[in-house]
């Protein structure tokens, strides 16, 4: 890259070392890399703080795996100022206040533009949002997932100039509720300081949840992942393998299984969002399996315990509309897979994952490893005794729980 703009150029990195002298800087990302390593797609940089010393943690993208330096701040201007003379065409600064993005044409043109940062509380907003408790429309929205994520936009989430396509906004807020959900998780569990996380996905579907999941520690966190999808209907699988090309993506792939029969190892992150009936309790199971220290399911239709459920003379009053028996054999389902898993290591959560008038599938079961042992007798009796009150012989995850 002769011929480069440097004035220009200087004014960009010295942007960039005002961001993390005055401690605003949130990420630095170069990207379109161009020098001689044939396998190293994109740096991206956050601040970081180890042993009372502010540093920039570098993630080193390559295609096949990711690579983790700290580097020093005294460093980063000659780095930056080495990147962009010679090795990456695109950087992408963004700050508690604003967003700066620089390319570098063929030619040599450095294109700058900068735009202030959507996803922070303009000044003023702050303030308004923790003091009028009376007027919740002004209090700032956090979003965990950033708009302009490519991700989004080749999922049909967002149009061209980044806005969210108003028949997508449903998914887009899902898809936000559930990294934020998974984001405290990860926190809890201490899932970001792993070299490496493996994450599996039953029932990926066209795979929003999954390429958000990767994204969010690729880019946010920052920390090497391995995503799988595992996904009946082969043209899905076929569809979001060509997504993950067509985005250069490494660490993320689709396929083809049924989770029944799915063998899987290692596995850190277990998710199964709507998979159907008991693909949901071999998913819990496999989840346990592996010692997976999060696990995260929001089942979708509840067939196997409804006709096997007597209705307790008491009740039978109230279970004899088709409806209540229905949300009961549902309730009693989940309440039983959320005991299962307290009986076998994991402090459950089940909550609303988000409100009904987004989706009609809105239960989250929310499962983290306990870190101390612990014992289970009387859990594994309240199963016995719910069961027998039901009449129930048989739930899909205690049996493959054995
Ligand atoms: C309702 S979609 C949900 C997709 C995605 N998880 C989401 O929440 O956006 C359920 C997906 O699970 C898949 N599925 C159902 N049973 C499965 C099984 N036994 N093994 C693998 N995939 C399954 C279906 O083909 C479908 O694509």
């Amino acid at each position: 890259m002769s011929n480069v703009n440097t004035l220009e150029l200087n004014g960009f990195v010295q942007q960039c070392t005002s961001a993390l002298a005055d401690n605003t800087l949130q990420r630095l990302v170069f990207s379109k890399y161009c020098g001689d390593n044939k396998e190293l797609k994109r740096i991206a940089m956050r601040p970081v703080e180890l042993k009372g010393l502010r540093l920039l943690s570098c993630l080193y993208e390559y295609r096949t795996n990711h690579i983790t330096k700290n580097v020093e701040l005294a460093e980063v201007e000659t780095l930056c100022q080495q990147w962009l003379e010679s090795e990456f065409q695109n950087a992408h600064l963004i700050t508690q206040e604003w967003e700066v993005q620089l390319s570098i044409s063929k030619k040599g043109k450095v294109l700058i533009n900068k735009y202030r940062n959507k996803n922070v509380p303009k000044a003023g907003e702050v303030d308004a949002a923790i003091n009028s408790e009376a007027a919740p429309h002004n209090r700032a929205k956090k979003r965990f997932v950033e708009q302009d994520r490519p991700y989004l936009r080749e999922l049909g989430i967002t149009d061209a100039s980044g806005e969210i396509i108003p028949a997508m906004s449903r998914k887009w807020k899902q898809i936000n509720k559930f990294i934020e959900v998974l984001s405290r998780a990860i926190d809890n569990t201490g899932l970001a300081n792993n070299s490496e996380v493996h994450i599996a996905d039953f029932g990926s579907g066209k795979a929003y949840l999954t390429f958000a999941v990767h994204d969010y520690f690729i880019d946010k966190l920052q920390v090497s992942t391995q995503v799988t999808g595992v996904e009946l209907r082969q043209g899905l699988v076929d569809l979001c393998n060509q997504t993950a090309t067509k985005l250069a993506l490494t660490g993320i792939k689709f396929e083809q299984g049924d989770v029944q029969h799915f063998k899987a190892q290692g596995i850190n992150i277990m998710i199964a969002l709507h998979a159907c009936d008991v693909a949901t309790d071999y998913a819990l199971h496999m989840g346990i399996q592996t010692g997976a220290e999060i696990i995260m399911c929001s089942p979708c239709c509840h067939k196997q315990i409804r006709p096997q459920m007597k209705s307790p003379t008491l009740l039978a009053p109230l279970l004899q509309h088709g409806i209540h028996l229905g949300q009961e054999a549902e309730m009693v389902t989940d309440g039983l897979r959320a005991l299962l898993l307290e009986a076998h290591g994991y402090d459950t959560q089940v909550f609303e994952f988000i409100s009904l008038e987004h989706t009609s599938k809105n239960k989250m079961i929310l499962a983290q490893k306990r870190t101390q042992a612990r014992d289970n007798s009387a859990i594994l009796q309240q199963i016995a005794d719910i069961k027998a009150f039901y009449g129930i012989e048989e739930q899909c995850l205690e049996t493959l729980l054995g």
